[in-house]
């Protein structure tokens, strides 16, 4: 077994690649990847927040592509890489969306803040220079009941400048 891989635990029949380790996981077809990450993964960075795919709490990426983890039945992503907020820095280094989000200060409360990371880092890595109406229309799923807005399209812009581009890859 390689190490960045879980045991099998009994009674379950696939794998989940999260953050680049591999999980054993029940293959319930009914249960949602964001029961699975918050449930059975501990990986509570993950946010319910509707449960109904309309605020982007929930929202991880999918081989790259920002996806509502509470409408994503758990058989859909077997095979496929999983990133979560967890699974964003690489050792102690922040991403560069991440950096971008506390320098623009683009939290109050925090509870949409990893959901609107990770859609930004899908948008960045499709369209590395967006424009402000590009901004809004890719965030328009995302909500912050917190109403800061202003300051998450501002990091978005800040994240579009950082050298090397801040689309870049997880794991
Ligand atoms: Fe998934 Fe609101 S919890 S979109
Ligand atoms: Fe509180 Fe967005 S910072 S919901």
């Amino acid at each position: 077994m390689s190490p960045t891989e879980t045991p099998v635990r009994p009674g379950t029949s696939s794998r989940l690649r999260v953050n680049g380790i591999d999980h054993a996981i029940s293959l319930d077809r009914d249960r949602s990847l964001l029961y699975v990450l918050r449930e059975e993964l501990d990986l509570t960075g993950t946010k319910y927040g509707c449960g109904e795919g309309e605020c982007g709490a929930c929202k991880v990426l999918v081989d790259g592509v920002a996806v509502r983890s509470c409408m994503t039945p758990i058989g859909e992503v077997v095979g496929r890489s999983v990133t979560t907020i967890e699974g964003l820095a690489i050792g102690t280094r922040l991403h560069p969306v991440q950096q971008a989000f506390i320098d623009a200060n683009a939290f109050q409360c925090g509870f949409c803040t990893p959901g609107m990371i990770l859609a930004s880092v899908s948008l960045l890595a499709r369209n590395p220079h967006p424009s402000d109406m590009e901004i809004r229309a890719a965030m328009d799923g995302n909500i912050c009941r917190c109403g800061g807005y202003l300051r998450i399209v501002e990091a978005i812009q800040k994240a579009s400048q950082t050298a090397g581009g801040a689309g870049g890859g997880p794991p």
